[in-house]
């Protein structure tokens, strides 16, 4: 790790902002522009890793590609002493994680209106051809006039690159509460993955929580794959129908029946007196309006242990009788 003060390549260390998923990031002055800049170098589980190159190099070819008010800008990278580097431009601003930790579960108006600017730096992605793929909280930064800004393009998906997934990566399994079904189930996605993940952290602006959890990794995966679509306005006071069918919109399973594209979620909020409640007749409420095998889980198993042991008594029972 590198020490305050400490110059690496043209850059001069200033202070560790963040243990990125296999990164760390420092704000550092960089004595060539004379500005201050973020610098991502791998943290010591990747540091031999030679993904890690290729990811920075793909992460800043991508930030080139975009220019949106909402997405990180990219200034370059290299190599210095055999440590990859990436530079990026320098966000004075908030990660979502600790917004939502200040500030969750947030009005409506506020979250629909966040939650709208990060679509729209999302259709311009999507329109270039870029798929993030790793949508959560912690990669987005809040800056103090309301901007969100989307970072870490790391795991991008690009029209022209080959694949990287999870498993080029030694360091990246990450949470799954942000993970679509198809990608859960290895599937490289597309900007439906993307719209699936800014769901959920709609529901979780909205209520604090995120919409599939449970005890670990697997537990999480198998909600996402097997859960109850939420229903928000009968989890959540103060949350319209309309606004319910938005957030169960985006966080349906199967991709073709989630809305086709940002620009058809962004429409939606804002014209939400228009919008077709008909999927929350699917969408099911909290887990106490499921019907009662899946709230008493027990119920089937007990019942099928009692049905065994009364054939396997009668089954005695006619042999005893067929002997006599
Ligand atoms: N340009 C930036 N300005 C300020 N903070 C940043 C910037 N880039 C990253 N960070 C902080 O560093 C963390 C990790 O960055 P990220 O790019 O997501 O790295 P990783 O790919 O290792 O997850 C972010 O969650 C954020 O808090
Ligand atoms: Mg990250």
């Amino acid at each position: 790790m590198l020490q305050i003060g400490d110059q690496f390549d043209h850059f001069q260390i200033r202070q560790h902002i963040a243990q990125g998923g296999m990164s760390d990031i420092y704000r550092a002055y960089d004595l060539l522009s004379g500005k201050e800049i973020v610098l991502k170098v791998p943290d010591k589980m990747t540091i031999g890793d030679p993904a890690q190159y290729e990811r920075f190099q793909r992460e800043l070819e991508v930030m080139h590609t975009l220019s949106h008010p909402a997405i990180q800008r990219g200034l370059g990278s290299g190599r210095f002493n055999n440590t990859p580097y990436l530079v990026t431009e320098l966000i004075d601003g908030e990660s979502m994680r600790d917004y939502m930790r200040r500030a969750a579960p947030v009005s409506p108006e506020t979250a629909a209106a966040l939650i709208r600017k990060i679509a729209e730096g999302l259709a311009h992605c999507h329109d270039h051809g870029i798929v993030h793929r790793d949508l959560k909280p912690e990669n987005i930064l809040i800056t103090s006039d309301g901007q969100p800004v989307i970072l870490d393009f790391g795991l991008a998906l690009t029209k022209h690159a080959h694949r990287v997934t999870y498993a080029n990566l030694s360091g990246a399994a990450g949470t799954p509460d942000y993970m679509a079904p198809e990608q859960i189930e290895g599937q490289r996605g597309d900007k439906r993955t993307d719209l699936y993940a800014l769901g959920t952290m709609f529901y979780e602006l909205l209520t604090g929580r995120t919409p599939f959890s449970g005890d670990n990794t697997l537990a999480i995966m198998a909600q996402h794959l097997k859960g109850l679509v939420p229903r928000l306005d009968r989890e959540q006071p103060g949350i319209s129908s309309k606004l319910a069918a938005v957030v169960a919109r985006s966080l349906q399973r199967d991709p073709d029946d989630r809305y086709p594209d940002m620009q058809t979620l962004v429409h939606d909020l804002d014209h939400l007196d228009e919008v077709d409640e008909s999927i929350l007749e699917h969408a099911t409420g909290p887990a106490s309006a499921a019907p009662f095998w899946r709230r008493f889980p027990f119920v089937l198993p007990i019942g099928f242990a009692v049905l065994l042991l009364l054939a396997m008594i009668l089954l005695a029972f006619g042999l005893q009788t067929l002997h006599k």
